[in-house]
């Protein structure tokens, strides 16, 4: 390989995040405007073909060794199933997974599986049909629940469902959001909400904490710490009822994990992030089109990479949120 993905923190990314479209056919009020947003414009997105040639080198030269699709909604990208196939085509083949709505996951669940995506990760923040027509603004619910049935039916395994909770709006769901993950053998995460909707409207101090969480699922759950190796993941996870089912909190703001980050992002308009909250970009997108072959591509990579911050300093006073929102980076 032409060297790893580093950063002057000694980090090395490993776990490489594609947005494959900055589109969404949900509204969660914490992340978009009623009316959306203004959408990448088509010429500047990566073709299906740009895509892979951009993961490609990531996994062979650059010792990228996961790979995770997101959005906007990844879905609803044309391309989907090709992409996902020319992926897992790659040597190494890189571990492939996918941060969806959900919506559509019934249908296109078992195509996505024999194209190679091994896994899914679904978001659902509540399961009262009208929360979630307000909280979504859209009244799809139902598709949901059908898409993680069919994710689990199809052996897209573990599927793991995304929480964030709001308070005065769902943060009454943690205990349901369990019962029913637990029903369902899905693995439920809490996510902390971080500064980056793009309304700007992120408020710390009305943040429903990870300490609150746990504080409410131990009424009716007994937590104890997993002994299995966190690694880089975001997720800290606890055995439910002495386990072997487990339930995690991603808190980003109250307990950062930047220190351990093994994460490096591509937008969907062919951009390097170094960081979920990173201020600046990198263009390959322009390199890839004037011409540039593998190793330039990697080099430039390899540069974006070493400019990574220490951590995303929501703490800090000078914090400024990136001026990408989360539905153009993926998460
Ligand atoms: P797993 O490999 O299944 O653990 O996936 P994941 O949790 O890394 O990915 P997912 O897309 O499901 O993200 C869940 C939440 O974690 C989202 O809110 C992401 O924004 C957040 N997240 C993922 N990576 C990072 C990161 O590097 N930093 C921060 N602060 N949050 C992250
Ligand atoms: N803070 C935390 N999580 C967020 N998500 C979207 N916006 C935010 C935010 N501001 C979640 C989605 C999805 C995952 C990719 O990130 O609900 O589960
Ligand atoms: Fe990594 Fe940035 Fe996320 Fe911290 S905020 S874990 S450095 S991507």
């Amino acid at each position: 390989t032409d060297g790893v993905l580093a950063d002057r923190y000694g980090r090395v990314a490993r776990d490489l995040r594609v947005s494959l479209t900055d589109k969404c056919n949900l509204r969660c009020t914490y992340c978009m405007p009623a009316e959306g947003m203004p959408w990448l414009p088509g010429p500047q997105l990566l073709g299906d073909e740009e895509i892979v040639r951009l993961v490609r080198v990531a996994v062979r030269l650059l010792g990228v060794t996961e790979v995770r699709f997101t959005g906007g909604e990844p879905l609803i990208r044309p391309g989907l199933l090709g992409i996902v196939a020319a992926v897992a085509a790659l040597e190494p083949r890189p571990r492939i997974s996918l941060t969806t709505n959900g919506i559509g996951l019934d249908r296109l669940a078992p195509a996505l599986r024999d194209a190679g995506l091994d896994r899914v990760n679904v978001s659902l923040d509540t399961l009262d049909a009208q929360r979630f027509a307000r909280l979504t603004r859209r009244p799809r619910l139902a598709d949901v629940l059908a898409g993680l049935a069919g994710a689990a039916a199809a052996g897209l395994t573990p599927v793991k469902v995304n929480s964030v909770l709001m308070r005065g709006i769902n943060d009454d769901e943690a205990p349901a959001l369990l019962r029913f993950a637990l029903a369902h053998g899905y693995e439920l995460r809490f996510i902390e909400q971080m500064p980056l909707d793009a309304q700007h409207g992120w408020d710390r101090d009305t943040m429903v904490t990870a300490e609150e969480i746990l504080a409410r699922l131990r009424d009716e759950f007994a937590l104890t710490p997993d002994p299995a190796e966190r690694g880089a993941a975001p997720a800290e996870t606890w055995l439910v009822d002495d386990g072997p089912a487990r339930v995690g909190v991603i808190a980003s703001v109250t307990r950062p994990f930047c220190g351990d980050c093994d994460r490096t992002r591509l937008t969907a308009d062919g951009q390097v992030r170094a960081c979920l909250f990173a201020t600046e970009e990198s263009d390959l997108r322009g390199a890839l089109r004037a011409g540039a072959d593998d190793d330039e591509l990697a080099r430039r990579w390899r540069v974006a990479m070493w400019g990574k911050r220490a951590g995303h300093g929501i703490d800090d006073p000078a914090f400024l949120q990136p001026v990408r929102p989360m539905s153009a980076i993926g998460g």
